[in-house]
């Protein structure tokens, strides 16, 4: 018999259509908002901010910027996964005063974990930490993926964006983020033929390796 979270992972699809009239609860938003949070990430960095969007004008402007994908006028809200446009070394100073208020761990044995990671980031280029900094926002979107699947709630993860076009439609760059990920969330339409698609996997047997 199938665990429930499998049954649920086997519900969740790509969603095409949304049903525009049905609205996620606001407890249901606070579920997703909690859970990008506790996403894991490297060294604990949480290089990532999530903008939230309710509100139909500006989902409606999303569209042109989305490959004409009109989920992201249709769903209730569409949460948007930004990474930060640098990571300074205050940003990591901060993230380490912040083990030491809410952990009280000395100084003596977080300075060298410091020193060690500033050092380290300051010596790569910084399309190499964006790229790192991406794969923290899709390690956040596999998580509010499997999420949304437990709470019921529909989503679509999309990379088809111009995230250039996102970035200006939301005044991300004034903010120092950048857009990389976009998961439109809300209830499938009745009629959204996809729902009912069987789902295409290769099989388990084909893409597990035991030793
Ligand atoms: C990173 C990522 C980007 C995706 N981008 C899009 C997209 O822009 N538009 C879309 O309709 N589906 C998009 N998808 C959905 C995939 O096509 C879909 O997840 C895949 O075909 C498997 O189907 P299922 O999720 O319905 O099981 C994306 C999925 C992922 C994981």
């Amino acid at each position: 018999m199938a665990s429930d979270i499998i049954e649920k992972l086997n519900w969740r699809y790509a969603t095409k259509k949304f049903d525009s009239t049905r609205k996620l609860s606001e407890e249901k938003i606070q579920i997703l908002k909690d859970a990008f949070n506790l996403t894991a990430t490297s060294y604990g960095l949480q290089p990532l901010k999530m903008v939230v969007i309710q509100n139909e004008d500006l989902q409606q402007k999303l569209v042109a910027a989305s490959m004409e994908q009109q989920q992201v006028a249709q769903a209730s809200h569409v949460l948007v996964l930004c990474i930060e446009a640098s990571l300074t070394s205050s940003y990591i100073k901060n993230h380490f005063n912040r083990v030491e208020d809410i952990r009280n761990t000395p100084r003596e044995i977080l300075d060298p974990f410091e020193e060690n990671l500033i050092s380290s980031f300051s010596s790569k280029e910084q399309e190499d930490i964006s790229l790192w900094m991406a794969k923290q926002a899709y390690i956040a979107m596999g998580n509010l993926l499997t999420v949304c699947a437990y709470e019921e709630i529909d989503s679509c993860p999309m990379e088809g964006f111009v995230p250039a076009q996102y970035d200006e439609i939301l005044g991300l760059t004034e903010k120092r983020l950048q857009s990389v990920l976009v998961l439109p969330v809300g209830y499938r339409a009745e009629d959204d033929m996809f729902s009912e698609l069987k789902k295409v996997r290769r099989g388990t047997e084909e893409v597990i390796i035991e030793m």
